[in-house]
C-alpha cells in the first residue's frame, strides 16, 4: 500500500513551486490532496497537470491571510475530501531590501503571509487533528531564518516559523500531531528565477553543492515527514540546503 494511503493532505501555496511538488509528490503516495493557492491562474495550471497523470489532487482558491478565506477552505475540504490529515504550511512571498528602505507594508506583508498564514491555517485543523489522535503539520522555514541581508522581513518571519513549530511540537506531543519544520536552501521555483542573474550567480558560487535544489528534492523530505518512519520526530527543522548551513 501507498505510504500516504487514505490521507487527506491540505498544501498552502500547493500551485506552483515546492507546494506544487509537494502535492504531485503526497498524490503519487496516495494521499488525497488539496492544494490551496491565492493565484487562481496558477491553480488551474496546476490542477490540469495533475488530471493529465491522473493524481487526486483538487485545487482551491484562498488567502492564508485570511481567517474567513481558510475556514471557508477548510470548510469546502472538509466536505469533498475529509478531515486534514497533514497540513503543510508552505505559502510565503518575499519583498526583499536592505533595512534602511525596507517599509513598514513590506515588513507586514511578509510577516503575514508567512508566520501569520502559519499560525492561522494551523489553527483551523489542529484541535480537530488531536481529537482524532493524528496529525502532520510541516512547516517551512529557510536558510535565511539565519540571517540574510536585504532580507529582514523574510528572516524574522521564517526565524519565527521556527519558534512556532518547536512550541506547537511540545503542546501537541501527546495528541498523536508531529509538527516540524523544513529550512529549504535556494530552490528552482519562480520566487528565485525573480531574482536578478547576477544575484543568483553569487548565491549558488556559495552553495557547497555547487547548485540550486529542485523543488522535487524539497518535497521528499516533506514525503518524509509525513510517513510513518518519521513517527518519532517532533519539534526539528530540517535544513535541506546542499550543505549552506554548514562551515564558514
Ligand atoms: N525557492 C526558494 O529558494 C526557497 C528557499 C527557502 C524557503 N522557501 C519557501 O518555500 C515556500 C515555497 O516557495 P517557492 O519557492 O515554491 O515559491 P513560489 O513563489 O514559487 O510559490 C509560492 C506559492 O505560494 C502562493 N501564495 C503566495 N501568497 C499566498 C497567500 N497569501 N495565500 C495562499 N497562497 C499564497 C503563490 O501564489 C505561489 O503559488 C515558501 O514558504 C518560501 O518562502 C523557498
Amino acid at each position: 500500500m501507498s505510504e500516504l494511503h487514505g490521507r487527506i493532505a491540505w498544501v498552502t501555496g500547493g500551485a506552483r513551486g515546492i507546494g506544487a511538488a509537494v502535492s504531485l509528490g503526497f498524490a503519487k503516495a496516495g494521499a488525497t490532496v488539496a492544494a490551496m493557492d491565492i493565484d487562481d491562474k496558477a491553480l488551474q495550471t496546476f490542477q490540469t497537470k495533475a488530471e493529465s497523470v491522473g493524481l487526486a489532487c483538487r485545487g482551491y482558491q484562498g488567502d492564508v491571510t485570511d481567517a474567513a478565506s481558510i475556514t471557508q477552505v477548510v470548510t469546502a475540504v472538509e466536505a469533498d475530501l475529509g478531515p486534514v490529515d497533514i497540513l503543510v504550511n508552505n505559502a510565503g512571498i518575499i519583498r526583499d531590501n536592505m533595512f534602511r528602505n525596507m517599509t513598514a507594508g513590506d515588513w507586514q506583508r511578509v510577516l503575514d503571509v508567512n508566520l501569520t498564514g502559519t499560525f492561522l491555517c494551523t489553527k483551523a485543523v489542529i484541535e480537530a487533528m488531536a481529537g482524532r489522535g493524528f496529525g502532520r503539520i510541516i512547516n517551512t522555514s529557510s536558510i535565511s531564518s539565519l540571517g540574510n541581508r536585504g532580507q529582514v522581513n523574510y528572516a524574522s518571519a521564517k526565524a519565527g516559523i521556527i519558534g512556532l513549530t518547536k512550541t506547537l511540537a511540545l503542546e501537541y506531543a501527546r495528541s498523536g500531531v508531529t509538527v516540524n519544520c523544513i529550512a529549504p536552501g535556494a530552490t528552482d521555483t519562480e520566487m528565485t528565477q525573480s531574482l536578478p542573474e547576477e544575484a543568483r550567480q553569487r548565491f549558488v558560487r556559495k552553495i557547497p553543492m555547487g547548485r540550486l535544489a529542485d523543488p522535487e528534492e524539497i518535497a521528499a523530505v516533506h514525503l518524509f515527514l509525513a510517513g510513518g518512519a518519521a513517527s518519532y520526530i517532533t519539534g526539528q527543522v530540517l535544513f535541506v540546503d546542499g550543505g549552506i548551513s554548514v562551515g564558514f
